[in-house]
This record gives C-alpha cells, sequence and structure tokens, in this order.
C-alpha cells in the first residue's frame, strides 16, 4: 500500500514553486526577459571565480578516489577543521573537528537537528513569517511545528505570543536570521531575550530547550548592520548552515552543522547526526564540493547586486505608499498587499507579468514577498510595470500617496 500522506501532500505543493513554473510557462509565450518573476530563492549572482578554479585545479591534480569516493561519515576531518577554525576566527568560539557534521545543505543540516533534540510528539516552536518548507521538514519527522505570530511592526520576535506558547512539549526553537521571508536581521536585543527566556523556560520545564539557527543567508547583510552569531548567546544552540546562497551553488548540496561547544555532550551529538543520516539518506555530501567550500571559506559570491536590488524596490514601494518594513539582508523584501487578501492581490499582479508570492504559507497573511535574486536591469523595468498595477488596480492609494 503506498503512503497517504506522501500522496495528501501533493495537493499542498508550495506556492513558490507553483508560481515559478507558472513564470517559466508564461517566458515560453512572452520571453522570460519580460516575465518579473520574484517567486523563488536561486542566487542570481556567479559561484565565485576561485571556487571554479580551486575545482578544475583538483580535477587535474588529485586521485579520483578521494575526489569521487564516500567521505567518512562525519565528512572530511581536514573540511571540518577548516570550518571549526573560520568559525573561531570570526566569533571567538572555541569550535573543534569534533563539533562540526558535513550535510547537504541547510535542508540536510536541519534534518538532523531535528532528529537530534526531539521525538515524535515533541514541539518545535519557530516565528513567523517563516520558510513554508518547514512544515514538511518537521512534520515529517513526527515533531510538531508550531506558529508564533508575527510581530508586524519589525519582524523581530514577538515576545509576548512566544512566552505563552513555550511548554513543557517544546525541546526546540527554529529562528533564521537574516530571515526569509522578510529580510530582517534579528538585533542583539531580541537574541539576549530569546536566550534568556530560554534559560528560564529550560529550568522551570526541567529540560533544555534548543536554538536551531538555521542560518543559509549569514553572509548577506546590508550596510550598518550587524547580524549576531546566535550560538555566541546560548549554549543550546544546533547552527545550520548552508553555502548555498553565500557562495551561489545551492545544486551543489553542502553546509554543515556545528553544535556548540558549550553543549553538555557536543562532540557526541556530532556523532549522533552520523547515525540519524544512516537512517535519512542524508548521509556523505560529495566529497569534491567538501573539498572545494573549505579552500574558500573566507570567500562568497559577489552579494553586492543584492542591496542594489534592495534599494531599488524599496525606494519605488516607499514612493507607492506600501507599508514594509526595510530588510537588512537576505534577497528578500516582505511588503503588505494593497488589500486584504494577497492572494487576491498577487493575482491581480501577474496581469503586468509580475510574480510575486502571497504570503499566507508564511504564517503573515496580508503579505507578499519578493525575492530579488534577479538582475538588477530587469529589477528597474519590473518597477514600471509595478507602478502601472498599482495605477491601474488601485488608484485609491495613488491618490492617498499624493495626498502625503
Ligand atoms: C530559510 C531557509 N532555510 C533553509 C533553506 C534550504 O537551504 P539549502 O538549499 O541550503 O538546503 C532555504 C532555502 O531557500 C531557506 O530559505
Amino acid at each position: 500500500m503506498i503512503v497517504q500522506k506522501y500522496k495528501d501532500m501533493l495537493s499542498g505543493k508550495s506556492v513558490i514553486r507553483q508560481l515559478s513554473e507558472f513564470a517559466t510557462a508564461r517566458g515560453a509565450e512572452i520571453g522570460y526577459e519580460n516575465v518579473f518573476d520574484y517567486s523563488l530563492g536561486n542566487p542570481s549572482v556567479p559561484v565565485p571565480q576561485e571556487f571554479t578554479d580551486r575545482m578544475i585545479h583538483m580535477l587535474a591534480t588529485q586521485e579520483p578516489s578521494v575526489l569521487h569516493g564516500y567521505s567518512p561519515s562525519l565528512g572530511i576531518t581536514s573540511v571540518r577543521e577548516a570550518i571549526a577554525a573560520s568559525l573561531n576566527e570570526r566569533f571567538g568560539l572555541p569550535y573543534k573537528a569534533e563539533h562540526i557534521f558535513m550535510a547537504s545543505g541547510a535542508a540536510g543540516a536541519l534534518a538532523h537537528a531535528f532528529r537530534l533534540v526531539t521525538e515524535p510528539g515533541d514541539e518545535i516552536l519557530t516565528f513567523a513569517p517563516f520558510f513554508p518548507e518547514y512544515n514538511p521538514y518537521v512534520n515529517l519527522t513526527g515533531a510538531v511545528l508550531k506558529i508564533v505570530p508575527p510581530n508586524t511592526a519589525d519582524f523581530q520576535i514577538n515576545f509576548e505570543a512566544f512566552e505563552a506558547m513555550v511548554n513543557e512539549k517544546t525541546m526546540a526553537v527554529l529562528i533564521n536570521t537574516p530571515n526569509n521571508p522578510s529580510g530582517i536581521v534579528y538585533s542583539k536585543e531580541t537574541i539576549e531575550r530569546l536566550a534568556d527566556t530560554l534559560r528560564k523556560k529550560s529550568a522551570e520545564f526541567g529540560h533544555d530547550i534548543f536554538i536551531i539557527s538555521d542560518e543559509p543567508y549569514r553572509e548577506i547583510v546590508f550596510e550598518g548592520v550587524e547580524a549576531p552569531c546566535v550560538s555566541a548567546f546560548y549554549d543550546n544552540t544546533i547552527m545550520c548552515y548552508s553555502f548555498s546562497k553565500s557562495l551561489s551553488l545551492p545544486g551543489e548540496r553542502i553546509g554543515y552543522v556545528a553544535i556548540n561547544p558549550a553543549c553538555k555532550e557536543a562532540a557526541t551529538m556530532v556523532n549522533m547526526c552520523g547515525q540519524i543520516s544512516r537512517g535519512i539518506g542524508h548521509n556523505c555530501p560529495p566529497s569534491i564540493i567538501q573539498l572545494a567550500v573549505a579552500q574558500v571559506l573566507d570567500k562568497t559570491a559577489d552579494l553586492s547586486v543584492y542591496e542594489k536590488n534592495m534599494n531599488l524596490i524599496y525606494d519605488c514601494l516607499m514612493e507607492l505608499g506600501f507599508t514594509c518594513v526595510k530588510p537588512g539582508g537576505t534577497f528578500y523584501i516582505f511588503p503588505k498587499a494593497l488589500e486584504e487578501d494577497a492572494k487576491v492581490f498577487c493575482e491581480k499582479a501577474l496581469k503586468y507579468d509580475l510574480i510575486l508570492v502571497p504570503a499566507d504559507s508564511f504564517g503573515a497573511p496580508g503579505y507578499f514577498r519578493m525575492a530579488y535574486c534577479i538582475d538588477t536591469e530587469k529589477v528597474v523595468r519590473s518597477l514600471d510595470a509595478l507602478r502601472k498595477f498599482v495605477e491601474t488596480e488601485y488608484p485609491d492609494q495613488v491618490k492617498k500617496t499624493e495626498e502625503k
């Protein structure tokens, strides 16, 4: 018998993927350059040349069995050492190779983190707006994902709602800063308050509550914004990192879990990841990619285009009278729609070949997301379409803005 729960998921496909498929089909009709596709968070800038050069050099000079063989189950030791050293240099924490587990992207890292600290029926809390793939990531482990409602004033944490929701079943809190979809970076004050609350709640319930810190956008932070290192604030932190966005190589599926050395059983937890891998099949990410990223740990793709795009879009949204918290990083922006139902709003935008994603599935109905990892030239052209869309569909909005 085939399993019904996966069959049921077919009718709840990701709205992001559906819109991206729509954009591709529309592109085949009118030319993809004429479709303003803000659906998918697929990096638009090339991988650093140095990464390519190192790959070519390795392919030309190294033993095929080293490059293409299975890696050890926790990852290649020299790679784990290099990652630990790089984290220590940046954040002043005492990581060693024994605290690092190589995983296939953030998704693979998270799959291990959830299983490390939850049993079926336990709860993981996360904060809206959140990455909708957290639902299948968590729920298919048997744990239950609970969503804390958003603080729409600035998209930092809604502590009142959070404190009311933490209970004895809460084993972990999943955070994502810089955040997909809001683009917001949690402040030092937010992370300090979260850590204080969790220390209190862990004592109250008599068990550890972990922070699982999903950090694929750690390197994409804009001018004047600081992204604090979550692990520096809370001992029981499981960092889940991905090179997908920082190096523009999401197809290579590479990232890692870094267990805070201050966790009571940090090295054991890394060994446990090796056992979890055996069950879920996210084991031994490609050896050649592990070796290549270890050589460019201090490099990123040219991420400056994202800030340029963000400023262009944010200024246009402000000119048109949208409500929007200015992103501090990532390649997402998260404005409020001009009518209550963001799905209707985004549906109308399609007439102007603007592909915007309604945020109902991100836990923030009434908002929409734009993933601006596209060429700046296209962003500029899309803003004309955005102006036309607003002027035609929401003439009152234009009047209101002119009166101000
Ligand atoms: C918040 C967040 N977490 C995890 C992931 C998965 O990242 P990866 O492709 O590295 O598995 C993504 C991808 O877009 C993301 O936005």
